[in-house]
Protein backbone atom coordinates (compact mmCIF):
# COMPACT_ATOMS: atom_id res chain seq x y z
CA UNK A 1 0.00 0.00 0.00
CA UNK A 2 2.90 2.08 0.64
CA UNK A 3 4.15 1.72 -2.47
CA UNK A 4 1.20 2.93 -4.30
CA UNK A 5 0.89 5.86 -2.16
CA UNK A 6 4.56 7.01 -3.17
CA UNK A 7 3.84 6.40 -6.34
CA UNK A 8 0.55 8.46 -6.58
CA UNK A 9 2.49 11.04 -4.84
CA UNK A 10 4.65 11.27 -7.47
CA UNK A 11 2.59 10.95 -10.41
CA UNK A 12 0.91 14.18 -8.91
CA UNK A 13 3.72 15.73 -8.30
CA UNK A 14 4.58 15.28 -11.93
CA UNK A 15 0.79 16.50 -12.79
CA UNK A 16 1.57 19.58 -10.53
CA UNK A 17 4.91 20.64 -12.24
CA UNK A 18 3.87 20.21 -15.84
CA UNK A 19 0.94 23.08 -14.98
CA UNK A 20 3.88 25.91 -15.27
CA UNK A 21 3.32 29.26 -17.53
CA UNK A 22 5.69 31.24 -19.84
CA UNK A 23 8.67 33.17 -18.16
CA UNK A 24 7.87 36.15 -17.60
CA UNK A 25 10.17 39.19 -18.55
CA UNK A 26 10.24 42.83 -17.34
CA UNK A 27 12.14 46.26 -18.15
CA UNK A 28 13.16 49.31 -16.48
CA UNK A 29 14.33 52.39 -18.05
CA UNK A 30 17.19 54.17 -15.90
CA UNK A 31 17.19 57.99 -15.58
CA UNK A 32 20.01 60.33 -14.48
CA UNK A 33 21.35 63.88 -15.78
CA UNK A 34 24.17 61.93 -17.99
CA UNK A 35 22.99 58.35 -17.67
CA UNK A 36 20.83 56.31 -19.28
CA UNK A 37 19.96 52.92 -20.16
CA UNK A 38 17.49 50.33 -20.39
CA UNK A 39 17.94 46.63 -19.05
CA UNK A 40 15.55 43.70 -19.05
CA UNK A 41 14.64 40.81 -16.68
CA UNK A 42 14.01 37.90 -17.70
CA UNK A 43 13.02 34.33 -15.84
CA UNK A 44 15.45 31.30 -16.56
CA UNK A 45 15.49 27.93 -15.02
CA UNK A 46 16.19 27.24 -11.07
CA UNK A 47 13.67 30.00 -10.73
CA UNK A 48 16.53 32.74 -11.45
CA UNK A 49 16.43 35.96 -12.87
CA UNK A 50 19.28 36.87 -16.28
CA UNK A 51 19.56 40.59 -16.30
CA UNK A 52 20.49 42.18 -19.38
CA UNK A 53 21.10 45.73 -20.96
CA UNK A 54 23.40 49.29 -21.36
CA UNK A 55 23.78 51.73 -19.50
CA UNK A 56 25.44 55.09 -20.94
CA UNK A 57 26.96 58.02 -19.48
CA UNK A 58 29.42 57.13 -16.35
CA UNK A 59 33.27 57.24 -16.33
CA UNK A 60 34.99 54.34 -16.19
CA UNK A 61 34.77 52.40 -12.95
CA UNK A 62 32.69 50.26 -10.79
CA UNK A 63 29.31 51.42 -9.58
CA UNK A 64 26.85 50.35 -7.31
CA UNK A 65 24.02 48.72 -8.84
CA UNK A 66 20.57 48.11 -6.31
CA UNK A 67 16.68 47.41 -6.13
CA UNK A 68 15.37 49.45 -4.11
CA UNK A 69 12.10 48.85 -1.86
CA UNK A 70 9.47 51.81 -3.67
CA UNK A 71 8.68 52.42 -7.22
CA UNK A 72 8.72 56.28 -6.15
CA UNK A 73 10.27 58.33 -8.09
CA UNK A 74 8.09 61.69 -7.88
CA UNK A 75 11.18 63.30 -5.47
CA UNK A 76 13.59 61.77 -8.34
CA UNK A 77 15.76 58.59 -6.85
CA UNK A 78 15.85 59.96 -3.11
CA UNK A 79 11.88 58.72 -3.02
CA UNK A 80 12.54 54.99 -4.12
CA UNK A 81 13.20 53.86 -0.33
CA UNK A 82 16.44 51.40 1.14
CA UNK A 83 17.29 48.70 -0.82
CA UNK A 84 14.70 46.14 -1.13
CA UNK A 85 15.08 43.82 1.72
CA UNK A 86 12.05 41.28 2.50
CA UNK A 87 13.80 38.83 4.39
CA UNK A 88 15.60 41.48 7.13
CA UNK A 89 19.05 40.93 5.91
CA UNK A 90 22.29 42.95 6.11
CA UNK A 91 23.97 44.09 2.88
CA UNK A 92 26.33 42.18 1.01
CA UNK A 93 27.58 40.74 -2.09
CA UNK A 94 25.32 39.27 -5.46
CA UNK A 95 27.04 35.89 -4.03
CA UNK A 96 26.91 36.10 -0.15
CA UNK A 97 23.99 33.69 1.43
CA UNK A 98 23.74 37.10 3.86
CA UNK A 99 22.14 40.19 1.47
CA UNK A 100 19.23 42.18 0.40
CA UNK A 101 17.72 40.42 -2.26
CA UNK A 102 17.84 44.13 -3.96
CA UNK A 103 21.99 43.75 -3.59
CA UNK A 104 22.97 43.44 -7.50
CA UNK A 105 26.65 44.60 -6.84
CA UNK A 106 28.31 46.80 -9.04
CA UNK A 107 28.25 47.29 -12.90
CA UNK A 108 31.30 48.47 -14.40
CA UNK A 109 32.01 50.70 -17.53
CA UNK A 110 34.49 50.89 -20.08
CA UNK A 111 36.54 53.47 -21.41
CA UNK A 112 33.84 54.55 -24.07
CA UNK A 113 31.65 54.99 -20.82
CA UNK A 114 29.39 52.05 -21.03
CA UNK A 115 28.20 49.19 -19.42
CA UNK A 116 27.18 45.92 -20.83
CA UNK A 117 25.09 43.97 -18.18
CA UNK A 118 24.91 40.56 -18.71
CA UNK A 119 24.50 38.15 -15.67
CA UNK A 120 21.90 35.62 -13.44
CA UNK A 121 20.81 36.32 -9.98
CA UNK A 122 19.39 33.71 -7.84
CA UNK A 123 17.44 36.24 -5.70
CA UNK A 124 15.41 38.77 -7.72
CA UNK A 125 12.51 37.37 -9.24
CA UNK A 126 9.31 38.64 -11.34
CA UNK A 127 6.67 37.01 -9.02
CA UNK A 128 6.36 36.08 -5.16
CA UNK A 129 7.58 37.50 -2.08
CA UNK A 130 10.85 38.12 -3.83
CA UNK A 131 9.46 40.25 -7.43
CA UNK A 132 10.89 43.44 -7.58
CA UNK A 133 7.75 44.59 -10.81
CA UNK A 134 7.04 47.95 -9.27
CA UNK A 135 10.16 48.50 -7.47
CA UNK A 136 13.16 50.60 -8.34
CA UNK A 137 16.30 50.23 -9.61
CA UNK A 138 19.34 52.60 -8.53
CA UNK A 139 22.79 53.05 -9.85
CA UNK A 140 24.91 54.77 -7.34
CA UNK A 141 28.32 57.44 -7.59
CA UNK A 142 30.49 55.14 -5.85
CA UNK A 143 31.07 51.23 -6.24
CA UNK A 144 29.58 48.76 -3.35
CA UNK A 145 31.98 47.64 -0.74
CA UNK A 146 29.93 44.64 -0.10
CA UNK A 147 29.43 45.22 3.25
CA UNK A 148 33.05 44.46 3.95
CA UNK A 149 35.08 47.87 4.82
CA UNK A 150 34.88 49.71 8.55
CA UNK A 151 32.84 52.17 6.69
CA UNK A 152 29.47 52.57 9.13
CA UNK A 153 27.13 52.59 5.79
CA UNK A 154 29.09 49.05 4.73
CA UNK A 155 26.65 46.90 5.61
CA UNK A 156 23.65 48.69 5.11
CA UNK A 157 24.41 50.13 2.02
CA UNK A 158 27.75 48.54 0.92
CA UNK A 159 28.68 52.76 0.93
CA UNK A 160 28.26 52.92 -2.42
CA UNK A 161 27.22 57.22 -2.26
CA UNK A 162 24.68 59.25 -4.08
CA UNK A 163 21.84 57.67 -6.36
CA UNK A 164 22.78 59.02 -10.43
CA UNK A 165 19.96 57.20 -11.93
CA UNK A 166 17.29 55.54 -11.75
CA UNK A 167 13.46 53.54 -12.78
CA UNK A 168 10.81 51.70 -12.58
CA UNK A 169 10.34 48.12 -13.08
CA UNK A 170 7.67 47.54 -15.27
CA UNK A 171 5.94 44.43 -16.91
CA UNK A 172 6.78 43.39 -20.37
CA UNK A 173 5.26 39.83 -20.76
CA UNK A 174 3.04 38.26 -19.82
CA UNK A 175 0.28 41.31 -20.51
CA UNK A 176 -2.50 38.96 -19.07
CA UNK A 177 -1.33 36.00 -17.23
CA UNK A 178 -3.38 32.98 -17.63
CA UNK A 179 -5.37 31.99 -14.14
CA UNK A 180 -5.03 28.14 -14.12
CA UNK A 181 -1.28 29.15 -13.05
CA UNK A 182 -1.87 29.95 -9.41
CA UNK A 183 -0.66 27.55 -7.04
CA UNK A 184 -4.17 27.41 -5.12
CA UNK A 185 -5.54 25.49 -8.67
CA UNK A 186 -2.01 23.35 -8.36
CA UNK A 187 -3.19 21.93 -4.49
CA UNK A 188 -6.67 21.43 -5.70
CA UNK A 189 -5.95 19.78 -8.82
CA UNK A 190 -3.50 17.96 -6.94
CA UNK A 191 -6.01 17.01 -3.90
CA UNK A 192 -8.43 15.91 -6.26
CA UNK A 193 -6.31 13.22 -8.09
CA UNK A 194 -5.16 12.01 -4.61
CA UNK A 195 -7.97 11.20 -3.10
CA UNK A 196 -9.89 10.10 -6.69
CA UNK A 197 -6.60 7.59 -7.14
CA UNK A 198 -7.00 6.89 -3.25
CA UNK A 199 -10.35 5.67 -3.64
CA UNK A 200 -9.67 3.31 -6.21
CA UNK A 201 -7.32 1.88 -4.91
CA UNK A 202 -8.70 1.18 -1.99
CA UNK A 203 -11.71 -0.63 -3.90
CA UNK A 204 -9.64 -2.38 -6.10
CA UNK A 205 -6.81 -3.95 -3.33
CA UNK A 206 -6.51 -5.92 -1.12
CA UNK A 207 -4.28 -6.47 1.54
C1 LIG B 1 14.63 44.49 -23.84
O1 LIG B 1 13.54 43.75 -24.36
C2 LIG B 1 12.85 44.43 -25.40
C3 LIG B 1 11.60 43.62 -25.73
O2 LIG B 1 11.93 42.27 -25.98
C4 LIG B 1 13.79 44.57 -26.58
O3 LIG B 1 13.14 45.27 -27.63
C5 LIG B 1 15.01 45.37 -26.14
O4 LIG B 1 15.94 45.41 -27.20
C6 LIG B 1 15.67 44.74 -24.94
N1 LIG B 1 16.70 45.63 -24.44
C7 LIG B 1 17.90 45.22 -24.11
C8 LIG B 1 18.83 46.26 -23.61
O5 LIG B 1 18.24 44.04 -24.19
C1 LIG C 1 28.89 34.77 -8.58
O1 LIG C 1 29.31 33.42 -8.79
C2 LIG C 1 29.21 33.00 -10.15
C3 LIG C 1 29.53 31.54 -10.20
O2 LIG C 1 30.76 31.28 -9.56
C4 LIG C 1 30.10 33.85 -11.03
O3 LIG C 1 29.98 33.47 -12.38
C5 LIG C 1 29.69 35.32 -10.89
O4 LIG C 1 30.56 36.15 -11.61
C6 LIG C 1 29.69 35.74 -9.41
N1 LIG C 1 29.07 37.06 -9.32
C7 LIG C 1 29.75 38.14 -9.00
C8 LIG C 1 28.99 39.42 -8.97
O5 LIG C 1 30.95 38.12 -8.71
Amino acid sequence: MLKFVVLLVSVALVVAHHDVDEPHTATVFLLGTNVHGTINFSEVEGGKVHVQGIITGMPPGEYGFHVHEKGDISGGCGTTGSHFNPEKMDHGHPNDSVRHVGDLGNVRFGEQGTANIDFVDSQIALRGPHSIIGRAVVLHEKADDFGRSDHPDSRKTGNAGGRVACGVIGILEPLYPQKRASSASNIESFAYFFITSALFLLRHTSF
